[in-house]
Order: structure tokens, then C-alpha cells, then sequence
């Protein structure tokens, strides 16, 4: 279905077909790289059970209300990011706090094609063989080979950005709704079969301890900026990828419900891979420090005490470069919605020059693990540089900016009559406005302070 969008605006855009069409595809978008790659790298470094806790409280504190709060807005303004902005109050400067999410996307995809480039060259390797039989430690070793040379990253990295690219010109229902129809279900099913072979291995249940038992000895203010950034990575938000979703809402559809089944397929992801990821640490002898190499080298270990391990190993790899294909539509159409409507481009052209940016900028990125490792900023080679400026500071920020807009500027009342639009109820509206207007501002506010200077 094609609907005329609302009053003044000239172009045509498409909607959803269907509220399954719409949940499937932005579940496909919020669940990436972020649920399986980082959201176990992070508990890892973070000590486990209390970083878990503390992701969660977030979650139901500021991604929830935050998600309502950019589907909310996405489906009022109708279009990208900088015009929900402009539309919403117009003449005002608000338009800049549009524009600043747009610009983050950049940081967030410098490093995300180049996790998903390695994911690429795991298809291969997985299915040449080349991870059949090895332990941890060999993995440990080929991990770094790989990431550590420059031609497989920025090779994969290349081929991941124009296939993202390409989607994006074919357009959103045809791009993007398909592919999570049909891959979704097929990662959660495989991540059950490793979860169970899991629970099978000796000396799991410290792993699983350690994953679930908080030990708030460990806990700083950065532990808790750590989490704010990984909810909102994970959920995508803060970036004006969630309204440019939101955008495609018909009227009808009920925005805080959509909310809830998405936020809890996310985390259910999530917890489902840290359950599988972080045991098999233990099980493996490996330290939790391992980086950014944990899902390379515990998943292969897996699947190597599995029967047909190297088919497990190629099939798992491939629909995590489609999960990651989904996601990193969802982060390049930010940028290519505001070239196309703000600036008049077609969208082929802005997808074309948006991808190559990407590349350019990343390529130091993913040389940061091997011929660049040297390279410290703030303590932190480029890819973690990279990956903590825009996770724990512009993610945040663009969130913190987004809701003070919703709560005080369009207003919580003007946010709820829209989402009660044709009949919907909304039953927690009065927690949702006092969360929106006080509780979530000076909370993300607050840890992102304490977690710079601490
Ligand atoms: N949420 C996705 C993941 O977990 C990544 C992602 C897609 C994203 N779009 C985004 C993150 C927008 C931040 C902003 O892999």
C-alpha cells in the first residue's frame, strides 16, 4: 500500500503493508550486530551479572520510553530526521539537534562494516574449513591473523557497504521487509541449538553465575554509561533510525505495543547470545578480556563439538551478515532519506556517496586491529575510540535531545494525542509523560556526566 503522506509535503511515501510487516522489519533492524557481536563483548568487560542488571533497568527506564518517543515522532513529522524537527517546530534551531544524529550514523557504520566484514570472511573461512577442528586458542590465533591483515577486512568491509548500499536503492518494502521475514526466525532457532549444546559442556554453570549473578563490587559510573550505550546501539536509537521507521506508520498502528514486542525481541536476542557466549568463556578457558574477537573465537569453539560443525559455522555466519545487512540499512537510509528529501538527490546517487564516505572513514577503523594497532586515542585504539565516542557519547546525546524534544518542546500532550490517533489506547501514558519530561533526560544526563569524569 502506498499512502499519500500528510498535508505539504509533495512527495509520495510509501507505508507498511501490515503491523507484522512493520514489527518484522524493525526487529530486523533494531537486532544486529548489536545483540550478538557487542552486546557479549561488553558484559564480558564489564564484569558480568551487574552490568547485565544495570542494562536492564535501563532498558525499562530509557529505551522503551525512548523508542514510543521516536516512532511517536517519526509518525507525526512524516519524513527524516532534520525535517521531523523543522516540521515539529518550525523556525526554531531544532533542526541542528536533526542533524547531529545524522552525522553519528557515520561513527556507528565505521565500525559496524567492518564487525560485518569479518562476519563475511567467517562465511568463507567457515566454509573452506578453515575453523574445522581448531580449540580456543587456535582461534584465538586465527582471529587475529585475519583482523590483524589488511586485505580480508577491507575486502569484506567493501562488499558489505555496497550490498547495503544496493538495498537501499531498492527501496524499503521491497529491501527491507522481506529480509526480515524470512531471517529473524531462522537466528533465533540456531542461537536455541547452541544454547542447549551450551548447557551441555562441562563447567558451564560458573559461566552462567558469573553472566547472572550481580556483583555490584565491580560497579563504576562508566559500567552504567557502558550500558546506556549498549541499550541504545541495540535498540537503535538516538540516531533518528527508529523514526525514519516510525515514518512509515500508518495511523492506525498502536505505537507504545509496538514498542514493547520490539524492545522485548531485542533483549530477548541478547540474552539468548550472552547465555551462549559468555559460559562458553569459562567452558573454553578464555579471559573475559578478549575484545572484540569474543563471538569469533567462542561460537566457532561451539560448533566445532558439534556434528557438521562447519556447516552450523557457515549457515550461523551468513544469517548474521544478514541480520547486520538489515541493521546497517536502517543506519545508511538516515542518511540517504535527509540527501534525497533535503537536498533533492536521487536516491541512487546518495546511496552511492554516502557508502563510499563510510568506507573512506572506516578504513583506518578496520586497519586499527592490525597495521594501525599502535594508534591510541585517549587511551583507546581507533576501532574502540570510534565505537565509545559514538555509542556512549553521540548515541546518548541524540537520544537526550530527541526526548527533551518530545517532553518539552512538541510536548507530551501533542506526542500522546497522536499516538491515541484512530482509537488507540494508551494506558501507562501518565508514567510515559513523567518519565519523558523528568526521569529520562536527567537520567541519561546524569550517567553520561559521571561516566565521562569518572
Ligand atoms: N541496533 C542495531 C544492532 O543492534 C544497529 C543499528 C541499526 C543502530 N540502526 C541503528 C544503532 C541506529 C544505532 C542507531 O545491531
Amino acid at each position: 500500500m502506498i499512502g499519500i503522506s500528510k498535508k505539504g509535503s509533495k512527495k509520495e511515501r510509501e507505508e507498511w503493508g501490515s503491523r507484522k510487516g512493520f514489527i518484522l522489519a524493525t526487529v530486523g533492524s533494531a537486532v544486529g550486530l548489536g545483540n550478538v557481536w557487542r552486546f557479549p563483548t561488553v558484559v564480558a568487560e564489564n564484569g558480568g551479572g551487574a552490568f547485565v542488571l544495570v542494562y536492564l533497568a535501563m532498558v525499562f527506564l530509557v529505551g522503551i520510553p525512548i523508542m514510543i518517543a521516536e516512532l511517536t515522532l517519526g509518525r507525526s513529522g512524516g519524513s527524516n530526521v532534520v525535517r521531523v524537527f523543522r516540521k515539529l517546530a518550525p523556525g526554531s534551531g531544532w533542526w541542528l539537534a536533526g542533524l547531529f544524529p545524522a552525522a553519528a550514523s557515520f561513527f556507528i557504520l565505521a565500525i559496524y562494516s567492518v564487525v560485518a566484514g569479518w562476519v563475511l570472511v567467517y562465511i568463507f573461512s567457515s566454509l573452506a574449513g578453515l575453523t574445522s577442528g581448531l580449540d580456543a586458542g587456535e582461534l584465538s590465533a586465527l582471529f587475529s591473523s585475519i583482523t590483524g591483515s589488511a586485505a580480508y577486512p577491507l575486502l569484506g568491509q567493501a562488499v558489505f557497504l555496497f550490498i547495503t548500499a544496493a538495498i537501499v536503492v531498492v527501496g524499503v518494502r521491497k529491501g527491507i521487509e522481506r529480509w526480515g521475514k524470512i531471517l529473524m526466525p531462522g537466528i533465533i532457532l540456531l542461537l536455541l541449538v547452541f544454547f542447549v549444546r551450551t548447557m551441555f559442556f562441562e563447567g558451564v554453570w560458573s559461566g552462567i553465575v558469573w553472566f547472572l549473578k550481580p556483583d555490584f563490587s565491580a560497579f563504576t559510573y562508566s559500567t552504567a554509561l557502558e550500558a546506556v550505550g549498549q541499550v541504545f546501539f541495540s535498540f537503535s536509537l538516538g540516531m533518528g533510525a527508529i523514526m525514519t521507521y516510525g515514518s512509515y506508520l500508518p495511523r492506525e498502528s498502536n505505537i507504545p505495543g509496538n514498542s514493547l514486542s520490539i524492545s522485548i525481541a531485542d533483549v530477548g536476542v541478547a540474552l539468548l547470545t550472552g547465555l551462549i557466549v559468555i559460559p562458553s568463556l569459562f567452558v573454553f578457558g578464555l579471559s573475559p578480556e578478549t575484545g572484540p574477537g569474543l563471538i569469533f573465537i567462542t561460537l566457532p569453539a561451539i560448533f566445532n563439538s558439534i556434528p557438521f560443525g562447519m556447516l552450523w559455522s557457515t549457515v550461523f555466519f551468513l544469517l548474521l551478515a544478514f541480520a547486520a545487512l538489515t541493521s546497517a540499512v536502517s543506519l545508511i537510509q538516515v542518511q540517504v532519506a535527509y540527501l534525497t528529501e533535503e537536498l533533492g538527490w536521487s536516491k541512487f546517487f546518495a546511496a552511492l556517496i554516502t557508502a563510499l564516505g563510510i568506507y573512506l572513514i572506516s578504513i583506518p577503523t578496520a586497519l586499527s586491529q592490525g597495521a594501525l594497532a599502535g594508534i591510541a586515542l585517549a587511551g583507546l585504539n581507533i576501532f574502540d575510540f570510534i565505537d565509545f565516542f559514538a555509542s556512549n557519547l553521540l548515541l546518548p546525546l541524540g537520544g537526550l535531545l530527541a526526548v527533551i524534544f518530545t517532553g518539552w518542546v512538541w510536548g507530551v500532550r501533542k506526542a500522546v494525542t497522536e499516538m491515541k490517533t484512530a482509537g488507540n489506547d494508551f494506558k501507562l501514558q501518565g508514567v510515559w509523560s513523567v518519565l519523558v519530561r523528568f526521569l529520562v533526560p536527567l537520567a541519561v544526563a546524569y550517567i553520561l556526566i559521571s561516566g565521562l569524569v569518572s
